[in-house]
């Protein structure tokens, strides 16, 4: 399957089309790229720039058709998209659509595309119940194209009756149904760690990291999207936590080892945390004043004793009892990337890396985006097997990894020979 999933939305004319610009940003923050396509209504509506700026994209419209046909044209918009959504989708478009009418850039992918199509039907009541388009969607819907909503409920005129555009977290929920396919993690639990760790130095300082948790949430959000039962055990972050999912909240290493220990037993543990390597020995009980720091030491800085914190993958991937069936680590290197991640591989104790290449080119840090190596253990201690992943939104890298983790150890894979 595909990384990153990437949706064309075509948005028609109707008042609703303003909730076609809450729904591109539902999906681009699901790290699903976004193409759109304004019809002349839907230009009436909503204007290109805020599609864009939301789809972070060139919106298409008319007004450009000739620049965009010299550019991508209509037919690779149409296929470069794994799913076309028409939302809100209008009776005229509707209607067009039935007929096989292609008069401007929009029914022109449309009539262009192989790929599945959603609408999302938006109009007036009477329009909606209008035999000629009663006749329109019958005549879709053994073309075999989806339709959510409408639903009923106030329209713009201020009448009252179906033909309100479904809302668009249901239209979303669509379309992960559609993404999610087979549920291939069903009935299986995953525990995922994630952000960084705050070892206090005394009640108001830390020692910590720059982590955002954006990886490992990810990959917690597509295992659980695989229909996985998750345990996401996260340092502090900025990252909310991902719907449906168990999120136990830790500051330390050592409460991230003991909440992952009472997760278990669990089938595959993913250890993306930025995990502090260091605590200091002894933190202050009370905040340490800088005078107080260095009295009696003349001008000499301040010197923090520090111990070594547990492993939390070598301490998972070396269990006898409870060991997950697939342990899985991530290393971050800035060089020589496959090589300092196979020696990581051996010293972990765990099945796979996922080696993220974080130099200044690579542009990982603070970035959206991850160069990503899977390594996977050879059974007979050889090379471990690489794959080499192109750069990805983390989004996708998380996709990605939780279909690797489901051909690994779902349902309809054969149990591994080692466990
Ligand atoms: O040794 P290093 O920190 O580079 O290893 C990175 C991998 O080990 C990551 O998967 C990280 O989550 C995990 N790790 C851990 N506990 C630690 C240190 C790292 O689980 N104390």
């Amino acid at each position: 399957m595909s990384d990153e999933k990437r949706l064309l939305l075509i948005i028609s004319g109707g008042i609703a089309a303003y909730k076609s610009l809450y729904l591109i940003r539902r999906l681009r923050e699901r790290g699903v790229r976004v193409r759109c396509i304004l019809t002349k209504g839907g230009a009436e509506f909503v204007t290109a720039l805020s599609v864009a700026t939301l789809a972070q994209e060139k919106a298409y419209t008319d007004l450009f058709s000739l620049t965009d046909e010299s550019e991508i044209g209509h037919i690779r918009l149409s296929r470069e998209a794994d799913l076309v959504v028409v939302a809100p989708a209008s009776a005229d478009i509707l209607a067009k659509m039935a007929n096989g009418i292609a008069d401007d850039l929009a029914t022109t992918a449309l009539l262009a595309t192989d790929k599945p199509v959603i609408i999302a039907p938006a109009m007036n009541t009477r329009m909606w119940q209008h035999p000629a388009t009663r006749r329109n969607l019958a005549r879709l819907e053994t073309d075999g194209v989806l339709r959510v909503g409408p639903v009923a409920g106030a329209l713009a005129e201020g009448e009252v009756g179906e033909g309100r555009m479904a809302e668009p977290d249901e239209i979303l929920a669509a379309i992960e149904r559609f993404f999610r396919g087979a549920q291939t993690l069903a009935g299986l639990t995953a525990l995922v760690t994630s952000g960084p760790t705050h070892e206090p130095i005394d009640p108001v300082r830390f020692i910590g990291n720059r982590s955002s948790g954006k990886q490992g949430h990810a990959i917690a959000a597509a295992c659980a999207r695989l229909g996985a039962g998750v345990t996401l055990v996260s340092g502090p972050t900025a990252e909310p936590d991902p719907e449906g999912i168990e999120t136990i909240h830790v500051e330390t290493a050592q409460e991230m080892l003991s909440a992952c220990l009472d997760a278990l037993p669990v089938d595959v543990a993913v250890c993306a945390a930025a995990v502090s390597d260091w605590r200091a020995a002894e933190p202050s009980p009370k905040k340490l004043k800088k005078a107080r720091a260095s009295r009696g030491a003349g001008n000499r800085p301040l010197a923090l004793d520090l111990v070594e914190n547990p492993d939390i993958l070598a301490t998972l991937s070396a269990r006898t009892a409870q060991r997950p069936r697939l342990v899985i680590g991530f290393a971050a290197e800035t060089e020589n990337v496959v090589e300092f991640a196979t020696e990581k591989l051996a010293a972990k104790g765990c099945d796979w890396i996922v080696a993220n290449d974080v130099s200044p080119e690579s542009g990982t840090f603070g970035g959206e985006t991850n160069t990503v190596h899977l390594l996977i253990k050879d059974g007979k201690a050889g090379a471990p097997l690489v794959e080499d992943w192109p750069p990805s939104a983390k989004s996708a890298v998380a996709s990605r990894l939780a279909e690797c983790i489901a051909r690994a150890v779902g349902p309809a894979s054969p149990e591994p020979a080692s466990s």
